[in-house]
């Protein structure tokens, strides 16, 4: 082997190699980019699909929070009753027609009317689903 051969070869594997790993990096740089983008646009997807999902339902978890911020300061925040009686038995006992009254037109002297603010129907709905 004559000396010029062997001092390409001492410079150039590693440069070689070098070149290589770094488009290796390269290459695994934009595959793992092209990754995250799927990965960004399942949950994009996902986030579309619980939310037709909670809106096919009626809305019982929009419902859920809707009642615990403007009912459980009086029937507790379970629901089962503290300043007014339980809401799960109030659903339970009275008629869907009969909750639409009450959270219409109120109850006694301390349950407001007019609370459920044009969603009557709806958190009567709910109501009649808590157990
Ligand atoms: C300011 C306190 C207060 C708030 C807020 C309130 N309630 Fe009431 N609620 C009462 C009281 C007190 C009673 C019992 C009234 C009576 O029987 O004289 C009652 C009674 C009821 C009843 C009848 C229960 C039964 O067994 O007869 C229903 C249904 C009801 N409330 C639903 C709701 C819903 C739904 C909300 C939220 C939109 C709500 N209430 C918010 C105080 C409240």
């Amino acid at each position: 082997m004559n000396k010029t051969l062997r001092g390409l070869l001492v410079a150039g594997v590693p440069a070689a190699l070098g070149i290589l790993f770094g488009v290796g990096v390269i290459m695994y740089g934009i595959q793992a980019g092209h990754k995250s983008e799927e990965a960004s646009a399942k949950e994009d997807q996902k986030q579309k699909q619980t939310q037709a999902s909670s809106t096919a339902s009626g809305g019982g978890s929009e419902m859920k929070g809707f009642v615990s911020q403007n009912c459980a300061t009086c029937h507790g925040q379970d629901l089962k009753g503290a300043f007014g009686p339980s809401l799960i038995k109030a659903g339970q006992s009275l008629s869907e027609e009969e909750l639409v009254n009450i959270l219409k037109n109120g109850k006694g002297s301390s349950m407001p009317k007019g609370l459920a603010s044009g969603k009557e129907a709806e958190v009567a709905k709910y109501l009649k689903t808590l157990k």
